[in-house]
């Protein structure tokens, strides 16, 4: 934020950074050896600036202006778009379920028990939602939510019908029938900027306006057009749309979404062994950072966009925003520029961050694992009251719940090391209650892995797949040839 001129709502927030700046640093600089509270902007580098289209390009069959039609006015933003191919998926990207088995058990009778990767850049959006292991022939269009703006120009224009559509008949629309994903518009700029015009930060998503609520501008834009993806949601069961568990930015967080979903019967599967009714928690991103009242880093103005997408230079000496969404950890020059004004060591304090919270997020979830295990002998031996089966049950959920809430957050620990703390002490508080109803002791150390390498392996699972690509185990190959298709250049 506040590196576009033109973006209207982030400049405000200047001024009331530099005054929490200091009571922050204040507060913190012993506890963390951060040395001085330096002003966000990188020294000796412009600030982006933006103008409105000279002309506005013809917008695609469904009233999106499509991101190639804008390289020849925004060539930096655009060219650097196209770098996200580099983060390329499936190639290299690691099978949680072989790493983290407790999400096997946790998941049971889900999509995410069944297929679970990495994720990969932007640029593989619709190549994924179309290409893995949790999609069948039945999958409906709710999962291109986070992937075109397409489709939220359909539900606008046709009502919520849209949303249960079939997804392969939609994706093969918007690729003019050819199957050629390459031609389909995936994430674009229509999905963070206005349609007409790319210099204006814009939510695009109706259900994230309604649920970010009346203190919507307590945040800045540019950090709410990210959490517009990178926040939990459910489907309505009886709309189908992708629907936020949230009504307002002041209380987002954890707690408040579960009591949500409680309040509003919202239930994603039901455990057949012991009957839990369960809930799936999507990628949290936008909650551990900003969500009630927001963690250290945009409590001090930084947002989203100030970690993930660079400042960078052009030949002409013209400053722009990168959008090539990377590691800030693998943007040395970033933390050169930036972060080693406070923070000494920027990775070291990241990785010790990570070893302490990521650890304990698969201990707690193999921990709730082996409370499922111990439940589901309860449940076959017929031993518990009803009252006590219920709420057993709800145990599951709820501690199934907060570690999923952790897991699902992809920073690994990062974003907001206290708020992970909170949701892991929440699911083994419930846990020691659950435990107390059945009398059996639940341990990471007594829980069973269900990993079957030839079952939960990285393959694609689904005879659904385009461009006659085999539907088969990865290989380096297929990613690599994905990766050469894609880019809608
Ligand atoms: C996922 C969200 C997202 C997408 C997709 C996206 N942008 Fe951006 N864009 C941003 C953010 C965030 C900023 C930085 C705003 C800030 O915080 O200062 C930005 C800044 C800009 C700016 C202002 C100048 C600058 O470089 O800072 C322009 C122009 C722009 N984007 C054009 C585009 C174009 C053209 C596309 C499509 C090819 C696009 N953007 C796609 C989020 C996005
Ligand atoms: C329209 C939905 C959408 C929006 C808006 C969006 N993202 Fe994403 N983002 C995704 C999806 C989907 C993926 C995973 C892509 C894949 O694997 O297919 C992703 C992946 C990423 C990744 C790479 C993850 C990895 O493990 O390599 C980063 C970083 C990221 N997004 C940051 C951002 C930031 C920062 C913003 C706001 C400027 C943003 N995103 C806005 C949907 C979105
Ligand atoms: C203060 C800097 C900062 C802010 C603000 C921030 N992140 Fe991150 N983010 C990080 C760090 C550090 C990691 C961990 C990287 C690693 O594990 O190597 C990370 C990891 C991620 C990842 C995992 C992918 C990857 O590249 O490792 C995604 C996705 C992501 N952030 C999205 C977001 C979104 C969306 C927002 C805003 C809602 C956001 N981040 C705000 C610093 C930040
Ligand atoms: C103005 C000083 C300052 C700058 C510059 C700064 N940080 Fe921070 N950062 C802090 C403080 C203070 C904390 C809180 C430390 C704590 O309590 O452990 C923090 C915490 C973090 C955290 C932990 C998550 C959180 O917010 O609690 C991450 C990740 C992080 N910073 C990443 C970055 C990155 C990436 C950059 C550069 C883009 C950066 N920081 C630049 C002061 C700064």
């Amino acid at each position: 934020m506040g590196k576009g001129n033109s973006m209207k709502r982030t400049k405000r927030r200047i001024p009331r950074r530099a005054a929490i700046c200091l009571v922050v640093v204040a507060a913190v600089v012993a506890a963390v050896g951060i040395s001085a509270c330096a002003p966000k902007a990188h020294p000796g580098v412009p600030t982006p600036s933006a103008s409105s289209p000279s002309y506005v390009p013809e917008a695609n069959q469904y009233g999106v202006i499509e991101m190639k039609d804008w390289a020849d006015q925004y060539p930096n933003q655009y060219a650097t778009y196209l770098e996200n191919n580099e983060n390329a998926w499936p190639e290299g990207k690691v099978n949680k379920l072989e790493l983290y088995p407790e999400m096997i058990t946790l998941g049971k009778g889900y999509g995410y028990a069944k297929f679970f990767t990495e994720a990969g850049g932007h640029s593989y959006a619709m190549y994924t939602v179309t290409h893995n292991g949790r999609v069948t022939e039945n999958t409906k269009a709710q999962c291109l939510a986070c992937k075109t703006p397409n489709v939220h120009y359909q539900v606008a224009a046709e009502g919520n019908d849209a949303w249960k559509a079939n997804m392969y008949e939609q994706v093969t629309a918007y690729t003019d029938g050819t199957g050629d994903i390459a031609q389909a518009e995936g994430i674009s700029c229509a999905n963070c900027h206005e349609n007409n015009d790319p210099s204006q930060l814009a939510i695009l998503r109706a259900d994230w306006k309604r649920a970010l609520g009346p203190n919507a501008d307590k945040a800045s834009l540019s950090g709410e057009v990210c959490g517009q993806c990178h926040c939990d949601y459910s489907m309505d069961a009886e709309t189908g749309t992708p629907t936020s568990p949230y009504d307002d930015l002041t209380t987002m967080d954890p707690d408040h979404a579960l009591q949500w979903y409680d309040e509003h019967n919202y239930v994603d599967w039901t455990y057949a062994s012991t009957g839990a009714k369960m809930l799936a928690v999507r990628h949290s991103e936008f909650e551990y950072n900003y969500g009630a009242g927001g963690n250290h880093m945009t409590r001090l103005g930084y947002d989203c966009a100030d970690c993930h997408m660079g400042t960078q230079t052009d030949a002409n000496g013209e400053a722009y925003t990168s959008h090539n969404w990377t590691d800030p950890l693998k943007n040395q020059e970033l933390i050169d520029n930036n972060c080693s004004t406070c923070h000494k060591d920027l990775k070291a304090e990241v990785k010790a961050v990570q070893d302490e919270v990521w650890t304990r997020t698969s201990t707690v979830g193999k921990r709730c694992a082996s409370y499922v295990q111990n439940l589901e002998k309860a449940v076959a031996a017929g031993s518990l009251s009803d009252d006590q089966l219920s709420r057993a049950q709800y145990i599951q959920r709820a501690a199934a719940y907060y570690w999923n809430s952790a897991f699902a957050e992809n920073s690994k620990g990062a974003h907001n090391p206290d708020l992970y703390r909170h949701v892991l002490d929440q699911a083994e508080t419930l846990l020691d209650e659950g435990d107390q109803i059945l009398g059996v002791t639940s341990s990471a150390d007594a829980f069973v892995s269900e990993y079957n390498p030839d079952v939960n392996t990285v393959t694609f699972g689904s005879d659904h797949y385009y461009n006659d690509q085999p539907a088969e185990t990865a290989t380096q190959d297929y990613g690599t040839a994905a990766a050469a298709k894609y880019g809608n250049q």
